[in-house]
């Protein structure tokens, strides 16, 4: 492919997704676009590009930007933002929220749900106070496939092996031959949407707890400003945001790192 559209479609891909794709990422667009032309009506690449310029909303930038994520995730990651969770920051802000019995919590970038169920496994196991309260556990991705299996709730054994302690294996997921499938009560707890949280987020809309982990390091700096603003419209004054290793205080000075045990969250400024 001739430098001319390889720029094209890196530049067109940021501003579509705040994904960036350095240089050295030529051979995966290409790669990915070689993929979609033998799966479509497309005779070659050329014509594929030329459609893509067209920049018509038929869903063919938006099979590319899905072809070239990164959905890599697992039960409970990393721990420490979990204990987190479930040690200082849900008795916080059940505390705070005592008199809404309100809690709204935002899973972005959820990839095949795992954090979002994890998140959810958290409050039912830890938080039977919260039974009679509206808890809202939101989670998005801007790949439809991912927001399908999220929705599907079925996992393979690998994906259980993976960060999920036995315990919640058995309390929560029905075993059918090879695979697992998350319980009713999980999936009555959480939601989830396709979503781009680089495009504006619905007004009105407000988090208490915003999980935003492994999605922003595969940003360009401008995409990563953009959600973070994004987040600082919608997090609540007294809010928390985790991330995984990207520093929100460097990249908006809104907001402020503060240590949880060996999980760092970031709060607004007040
Ligand atoms: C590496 S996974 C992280 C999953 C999970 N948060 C975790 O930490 O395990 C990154 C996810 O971000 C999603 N993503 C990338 N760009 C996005 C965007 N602009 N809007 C919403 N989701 C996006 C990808 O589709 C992918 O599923």
């Amino acid at each position: 492919m001739n430098n001319g559209n390889m720029t094209f479609i890196r530049e067109t891909i940021e501003r579509r997704s705040g994904i960036a794709l350095d240089e050295d990422k030529a051979y995966l667009i290409e790669n990915r676009l070689e993929a979609i032309v033998e799966s479509s009506e497309y005779p070659d690449l050329d014509s594929l590009i030329n459609q893509l310029r067209l920049n018509q909303e038929d869903g063919l930038w938006s099979r590319l930007i899905e072809a070239l994520t990164t959905n890599e995730t697992s039960f409970f990651r990393d721990l420490h933002p979990f204990f987190a969770l479930e040690r200082d920051i849900l008795p916080k802000m059940i505390e705070a929220r005592e008199e809404d019995r309100q809690l709204r919590i935002l899973s972005a970038g959820c990839s095949s749900g795992q954090e979002t169920f994890s998140i959810a496994m958290a409050i039912d196991a830890g938080f039977p106070q919260l039974t009679d309260w509206t808890v809202d556990i939101l989670g998005v991705d801007i790949s439809p496939e991912m927001i399908d299996r999220c929705q599907t709730g079925v996992y393979k054994q690998l994906e259980v092996q993976r960060g999920l302690p036995a315990i919640k294996l058995l309390k929560y997921f029905k075993q059918d031959g090879l695979t697992f499938s998350i319980n009713e009560q999980l999936k009555t707890m959480t939601r989830f949407e396709q979503r781009n949280i680089v495009d504006a987020w619905p007004s009105g809309e407000r988090f208490d707890i915003i999980f935003l982990r492994n999605v922003l390091i595969y940003f360009s700096q401008e995409g990563q400003k953009t959600v973070l603003h994004n987040i600082r419209e919608h997090l609540a004054p007294d809010g928390y945001l985790l991330l995984g290793v990207e520093n929100a205080a460097e990249l908006d000075d809104s907001f402020q790192r503060e240590t949880i045990g060996q999980a760092t969250v970031y709060r607004l400024r007040p």
